[in-house]
């Protein structure tokens, strides 16, 4: 199914392009739970027009990782061309090309990339243009409102729709909010209002209720789910329940949540190797257990296992833990 087929459908929920933590064993436990699509994290052009191992690394996929999305950041015309031939050479199974127009971080914004983006906007209508010359499969793009404020958050993203982009990520916060404070609903609601192509919305869908609101509040076609899912992947099930039958789903039992941190542990280890996979996951624990009591002692366990049978120990004292504190 492709996003806009799932678009078509009511409540679509998007697992958010996250560098550092989008790869292949987060897709595959969020699709567990419903996430209908999903995204690896933002590459970079240039770095994967050299072939950059680690870029390379980050585009691993398999048959069941699909349908996914693809986003590529930078600001080089002549680099993004290449990318995209690069990409259809490798046969490469994503079924939509993303813009990033979004990230704050400042080693990307200083050099006009991602969010600087927000501020030329002639420059961003060109490389959606390349873009859109250039690739085989539509091409979307991902907004912020604006720089510091909202004022032209509507012209931006109808600069992005003439450019030919099929579907525009708008991440309902500024670039100088980074990720913290408000999202401004009625901004988005604007830009939903004034483009005909699907908007998908982002910004603070951390449980069934707030994503409701961004539905309800917003009249956006889809969600992405981004923070609200770290160590917290049925929250796709819960607000997929919510949203079609009102119906709030409690969260998994301490047993569950054990069993799906050892698949999430399990898929680290064949994907990474056994070295890169436990470390990878130590943080994964952190989220898991989020909220708990008592669990300190074993977070700073989890820093310091050094093998997969180990961490399997710290997660079954987990359950004992969990068990002794309710
Ligand atoms: C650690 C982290 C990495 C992110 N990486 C990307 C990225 O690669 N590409 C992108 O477009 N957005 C990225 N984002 C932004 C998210 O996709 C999302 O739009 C943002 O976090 C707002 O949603 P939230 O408030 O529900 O977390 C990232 C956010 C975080 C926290």
């Amino acid at each position: 199914m492709s996003l806009l087929e799932v678009l078509s459908k009511p409540f679509p929920l998007i697992s958010a392009p996250l560098a550092g933590l989008s790869d292949l064993p987060f897709r595959l436990i969020n699709r567990q739970f419903g996430c209908q699509y999903a995204f690896l994290e933002m590459i970079h052009a240039r770095s994967l027009t050299y072939e950059n191992i680690k870029t390379l690394d980050l585009l691993r996929t398999q048959e069941s990782d699909t349908p996914l999305g693809l986003q590529l950041l930078g600001d080089e015309a002549p680099f993004l061309k290449l990318a995209i031939e690069l990409l259809e050479k490798n046969k490469y199974k994503h079924d939509v090309l993303d813009f990033n127009a979004a990230c704050p971080i400042k080693k990307i914004t200083c050099k006009g990339e991602g969010a600087a983006l927000l501020k030329n906007r002639r420059k961003l209508s060109s490389l959606i243009k390349v873009l859109v010359k250039n690739s085989k499969v539509p091409v979307t793009v991902k907004m912020r409102l604006g720089w510091d404020d909202t004022v032209k958050a509507v012209d931006i993203a109808s600069s992005i729709q003439d450019a030919g982009a099929q579907v525009v990520f708008v991440h309902g916060r500024t670039k100088i909010q980074g990720y913290s404070g408000e999202v401004d609903y009625p901004a988005i609601r604007k830009i939903k209002k004034k483009l005909t192509i699907p908007i998908v919305a982002s910004g603070n869908i951390l449980d069934p209720f707030l994503a409701k609101k961004m539905f309800e509040q917003t009249g956006c076609d889809g969600i992405l789910i981004a923070r609200g899912g770290l160590g917290n992947p049925w929250i796709f099930k819960q607000i997929s329940e919510f949203l079609s039958k009102e119906q709030l789903i409690p969260r998994p039992s301490v047993n569950e949540i054990a069993g799906i941190m050892k698949t999430h542990l399990n898929l680290y280890m064949g994907h990474y190797g056994p070295k890169r996979g436990l470390w990878n996951f130590r943080k994964f624990f952190v989220w898991y257990t989020r909220g708990m009591n008592n669990i300190k002692q074993l977070r700073c366990r989890v820093m310091r296992v050094s093998s997969e049978a180990d961490m399997l120990l710290v997660i079954e004292d987990f359950k004992q833990t969990a068990a002794a504190a309710n």
